[in-house]
């Protein structure tokens, strides 16, 4: 089977999760993309969902399924997105698609959040995909000289903005033993909007689509 399998598999077992009269919290992604794609078909048991970019907010709509603003919405019960980099501790590496920062805010306002992706993205320790990091573009260098102090060899995305106006450095030959410390210390960096490290919050459960189906992993 193919990743794109897999990642179709891990999409599926999530829809079970949902309950009627939920505002469900969207990701961003290819894996995300098929769990929009099969929360279509069951839209008639929700209440609309938040989405965490304007690529999936368009998704949704095409569906016919609402989307609703974050502020209005509230404190959501679930949300349900993918990942570039997962660890058994539900420590993440998120930002492949450059939405990290609304995932981080969605993420932020849900109770639980399942993490679905097929089984090429569990790692033993995280850092071996670039860390994205969103930076307000007059901070770039300040950024990237912090980086390279933090053992890291910061790369522009080029040609490329976020949904909020802003630019990506992704963080090459990161040694991340610590994933909370090193979320929190580059918090602090003046310029930074937010670290694609999800540890601080992370994941509730992991849904892994592989050879031998969906493994579950949860704290
Ligand atoms: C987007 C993300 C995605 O969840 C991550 O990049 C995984 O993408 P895909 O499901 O396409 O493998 O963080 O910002």
């Amino acid at each position: 089977m193919s990743s794109d399998q897999f990642k179709q598999a891990a999409a599926e077992a999530a829809l079970a999760f949902i309950e009627t009269g939920d505002i469900v919290g969207v990701g961003t992604g290819s894996t995300a993309n098929f769990f929009i794609d099969g929360l279509a078909r069951i839209k008639g048991k929700i209440d609309g969902a938040v989405a965490s970019s304007e690529a999936s907010a368009s998704r949704l709509q095409r569906h016919g399924i609402d989307v609703l603003s974050l502020n209005d919405a509230g404190q959501l019960r679930i949300y349900v997105d993918g990942a570039d980099e997962a660890t058994r501790h539900l420590h993440l590496i998120k930002g492949g698609g450059g939405a990290l920062t609304r995932e981080k805010i969605v993420a932020a306002a849900s109770d639980r959040f399942i993490c679905i992706a097929d089984d090429s993205k569990l790692v033993d320790r995280l850092g071996t995909f670039p860390l994205p990091v969103e930076v307000i573009p007059m901070a770039q260098s300040l950024v990237a000289r912090s980086m390279v102090k933090l053992g890291g060899t910061p790369v522009l995305r080029s040609g490329f903005e976020t949904d909020n106006g802003n630019i990506i450095l992704d963080v090459e030959n990161l040694e991340i033993l610590d994933p909370a410390e090193m979320e929190t210390a580059m918090n602090q960096i003046p310029g930074v909007v937010t670290v694609g490290l999800f540890a601080l919050r992370g994941a509730n459960q992991l849904l892994l689509g592989g050879d031998n189906g969906v493994t579950e992993i949860t704290a």
